[in-house]
């Protein structure tokens, strides 16, 4: 009987505690971007995407994204489907996959604030 009832118990914890992962993982799931963080986050891709108004030689070469004016959660959205597998250029999915879910949505939210006439491009 005490042996069925401690059994009770940790299964009691079990359920306690995977009911709080996937809080945290649905929590994960729509993390806010900020877009003055991920200012600090953007260093890795100004060499090949570029912004309007900034000048990077890579687009006129190779064929790169423009970001810098996108919507925020599509390029958070783009950078998980990197690290996912579900998009497959290599060199975005080595990228992606060192990005966390709030390194994501910060960088969308950074790049979807860069217009040719935003005052605050520090770009620019
Ligand atoms: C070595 C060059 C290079 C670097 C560095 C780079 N990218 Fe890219 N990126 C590309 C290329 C090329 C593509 C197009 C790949 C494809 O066709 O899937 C791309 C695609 C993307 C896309 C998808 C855009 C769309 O419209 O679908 C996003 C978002 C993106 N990059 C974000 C970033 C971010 C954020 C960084 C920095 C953390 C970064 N990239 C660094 C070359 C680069």
């Amino acid at each position: 009987m005490i042996f069925m009832k401690k059994h009770l118990i940790l299964s009691k914890i079990a359920l306690i505690a995977s009911l709080a992962l996937v809080g945290f993982v649905a929590h994960a799931a729509d993390v806010k971007g900020d877009a003055q963080a991920g200012q600090g986050k953007v260093w890795l891709c100004i060499g090949c995407h570029s912004i309007p108004d900034y000048r990077s030689d890579y687009p006129f070469v190779y064929s790169v994204p423009m970001l810098g004016g996108q919507n925020g959660p599509y390029i958070a959205t783009a950078l998980s489907e990197y690290k996912k597998g579900e998009r497959k250029h290599p060199t975005m999915r080595s990228i992606a996959t060192s990005l966390s879910d709030q390194d994501m949505a910060d960088i969308g939210e950074y790049y979807a604030a860069q217009t040719a006439s935003s005052p605050n491009n520090p770009l620019k």
